[in-house]
Order: structure tokens, then C-alpha cells, then sequence
């Protein structure tokens, strides 16, 4: 089975990779700028958010979406929600319905059932000499039938949310990967460079978890407890320390209650 894609977009598959947000970068400074998919089904030394590592084996999906934008610079984080909702929607499409419930998203882009993490996402951005553009590497690693342990967050895979007989078992990642990069297109379209990210960031709150809850934002030098009052309209997580003093976070790991 090979991966359907979207109109306009390649696809560049490796038999292994060290990650493939790097392999994303290597060929943007070769001149490849997207929509572009990478994807390997043996990846060594993946990256997480925050300097950590992600794990994976043959049963995780591990892509990256190469894109290029012309939004303004300050949009372009925004593309980690858009990523997060479409892997939402791909983990909905193959999850039994009684299972939806437990499916949601952790600031500012995890997948979580829960309480486990299914699904991380790692953007970063490039700069390529002479061209003004966004370059994008917007990475994914999702557990398809593998649990991996991890020092910060425990974890949870898509099969176990698929009970269903009619669904071939196990399930091919290229299946999953057909349907995540069609969302990914639809929603990167609906977003219109940061013009409608309002509808963006609609679809994110109606699956958040944590939202007007106690929640502890880890960030690079402290660690802020409080309730997480709302996600602003650039997608920055407003919360309210126990003092009343609001905090903008725009970066960090978010834990549901105390740690
Ligand atoms: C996180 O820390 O939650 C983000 C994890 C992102 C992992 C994926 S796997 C595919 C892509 N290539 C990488 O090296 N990292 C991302």
C-alpha cells in the first residue's frame, strides 16, 4: 500500500533515517521547500520538543510535513495546531466510537487518551538563504501499535483504541499517513496563512484538555500552577497564578494539576 497524497504534494520515503525533521532540513538547504512528506519507517534519533528525544520502533508513524508559507513570521507557530487537529481527526477516523470521548489535545499540540501521550508534534522552522518564505519542518510521532516509556509522560498507542473486526489489523501506517496528510492539507488550506486561524483554533478548543482547569506550565526556568483561563486568539495559553497574576505562555510542557 502506498500513501495517497493531496494535490501538490510529493513524498519522500527512506528506508531509514536518523529523524526526519532533519532530513526535512538537509533538503530545504538543498533547495526543496514542499509540501512535501517524509516519512521512515525506521527512524534512529528523533527529536521531541524541548531537546528531548523520541523514541520509536517499526510500530510508530514517524513524518515530517515540509511546507513552505508566506504568513507573516509570527503565524507560523500556529501550523502546530493545525497539525494537531489533523492528527485528531486521523486518530478519530480509525478510533471505535465509544473511544472518541477519551481522545484530546494538550496544549499546545500532544495527543493525549487518557491522560497518555499517542501523538507528539515538533515544528521548527528554517531560515534558507535568499528566500524570504517560512520553511517549515512540522514533524509527528504517533504510537500506532508500540507503548514506549518515557521519563515525563506516559504513553498510549492507536491500537489500542481499535477493537473494531472491520478494521485490518494490524494497522498499515501508510493508511494512517494517507489520512493525516489529507487532513493536514485541508486544514493547512483552511488556516489561509494565519488569516483564518480563528477556525483553527475553534476546532482545537472543542477537543482541549485542561481548558479552565488547574494545570502546572514547566517552563525553561520555573515551573507556574494555576488554572489554564483560555487560549488567546494568537494561541498563546493564558493562565492565572494562585496570586491572580496572569502568565502568557508561549512555550513549555503542560502537566493536568499539580507536579
Ligand atoms: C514531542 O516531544 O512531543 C514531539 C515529538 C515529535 C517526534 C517526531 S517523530 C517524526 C519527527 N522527526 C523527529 O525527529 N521528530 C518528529
Amino acid at each position: 500500500m502506498t500513501v495517497n497524497m493531496p494535490d501538490g504534494y510529493a513524498i519522500a520515503e527512506f528506508e531509514t533515517l536518523d529523524s526526519t525533521n532533519k532530513q526535512a532540513y538537509r533538503l530545504a538547504q538543498m533547495g526543496e521547500f514542499g509540501p512535501m512528506l517524509i516519512f521512515t519507517k525506521n527512524q534512529s534519533h528523533g527529536k521531541g520538543r524541548n531537546g528531548r528525544v523520541w523514541l520509536s520502533s517499526n510500530d510508530t508513524l514517524t513524518a515530517t510535513i515540509l511546507i513552505s508559507s508566506k504568513a507573516p513570521k509570527e503565524n507560523v507557530a500556529q501550523l502546530a495546531f493545525v497539525m494537531a487537529i489533523a492528527a485528531h481527526k486521523t486518530v478519530c477516523e480509525f478510533a471505535d466510537a465509544d473511544k472518541h470521548q477519551h481522545i484530546g489535545l494538550k496544549w499546545p499540540n500532544d495527543i493525549l487518551v487518557q491522560g497518555r501521550k499517542l501523538a507528539g508534534i515538533l515544528i521548527e522552522s528554517f531560515t534558507i538563504k535568499d528566500n524570504a518564505d517560512s520553511v517549515l519542518a512540522i514533524g509527528i510521532g504517533m504510537n500506532i501499535d508500540n507503548i514506549p516509556s518515557d521519563g515525563d509522560f506516559s504513553a498510549s498507542a492507536l491500537s489500542q483504541l481499535c477493537t473494531n473486526s472491520e478494521l485490518d489489523k494490524p494497522i498499515k501506517i501508510e493508511t494512517i499517513l494517507s489520512s493525516l496528510v489529507q487532513n493536514f492539507a485541508t486544514y493547512f488550506d483552511l488556516w489561509a496563512e494565519g488569516k483564518n486561524f480563528a477556525s483553527i483554533r475553534k476546532i482545537w478548543l472543542a477537543n482541549a484538555i485542561g481548558l479552565g482547569g488547574k494545570i502546572t506550565a514547566r517552563l525553561p526556568n520555573q515551573s507556574i500552577y494555576g488554572v489554564f483561563e483560555r487560549l488567546d486568539e494568537d494561541g498563546i495559553l493564558i493562565l492565572r497564578d494562585e496570586a491572580g497574576e496572569i502568565h502568557q505562555i508561549t512555550a513549555g510542557d503542560i502537566f493536568i494539576g499539580h507536579i
